[in-house]
């Protein structure tokens, strides 16, 4: 296989032109949480878009070096946008030493995307608890034996934890919550809602948390 075999998409020639329903102030709910709820009910619904509730995490260390995932969003509401995940990983490391926190929505099927920043902190552990207790057995089990974001030697290492573990537990036996394990809450400072237009003039309108409570709105320029 020579390299033109191994890129053969034109990138700078790939663009599509997007819709022309734009997203105007006088549009917007009240709250960003409540405009998200119509999105994602969109997204999912009409937008026929596959996991909607996937989104990239970025996060940044004590030092400010940032780095992304995809994580699925769990649960919205006022309080914020809430995800699970391991405590010792990577991001939950990074979020223990600075709690900022990007999400990103990325629903380019319906020429949306939603940004929520904001800060992260732990969810109590009995709401972690009641959400762990809705997880598939083998998920429950797959959160005790990953170590996540450690290096494993092999494949073979990690079946045998989860072999271990299913053989300690198996189906029907409550798995207890690990301590590692659990959710984040991200309250949110700003979201932008972007919607994708013609000739790149989309519309970006961002809430903003107000000191007082509340939320302004701003347009921002494509
Ligand atoms: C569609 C999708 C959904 C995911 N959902 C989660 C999730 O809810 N929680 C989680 O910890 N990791 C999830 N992951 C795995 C993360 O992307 C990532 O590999 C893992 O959390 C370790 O990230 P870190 O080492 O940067 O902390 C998901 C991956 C994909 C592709």
């Amino acid at each position: 296989m020579t390299d033109r075999d191994a890129a053969p998409f034109d990138l700078a020639a790939m663009r599509k032109q997007y819709r022309s329903e734009g997203l105007l102030e006088a549009d917007l709910a009240a709250t960003p949480v409540e405009q998200f709820a119509r999105w994602f009910k969109q997204a999912a619904t009409e937008g026929g878009l596959f996991e909607p509730n996937a989104m990239i995490v970025s996060t940044a260390d004590a030092r400010g070096r940032p780095s992304s995932r995809t994580v699925l969003l769990k649960h919205f509401d006022d309080e914020g946008f809430v995800f699970y995940t391991n405590y010792d990983s990577r991001k939950g490391r990074d979020l223990a030493e600075n709690p900022y926190v990007s999400l990103l929505f990325p629903w380019h099927g319906v020429a949306r995307q939603v940004i929520v920043n904001g800060v992260a902190r732990r969810t109590g552990r009995d709401e972690t608890a009641a959400y762990f207790r809705t997880r598939p057995h083998g998920s429950q089990l797959g959160a005790w034996a990953s170590a996540q974001s450690r290096v494993v030697a092999s494949r073979d290492e990690l079946d045998a934890a989860y072999a271990e573990l299913a053989s300690r537990y198996p189906e029907g036996e409550q798995v207890p919550v690990p301590p590692h394990w659990g959710g984040f809450r991200v309250r949110p400072e700003t979201v932008e809602f972007w919607q994708g237009r013609e000739n790149r003039l989309h519309d970006r309108l961002r809430y903003v948390a107000e000191p007082g409570g509340g939320w302004r709105v701003e347009r921002l320029a494509p």
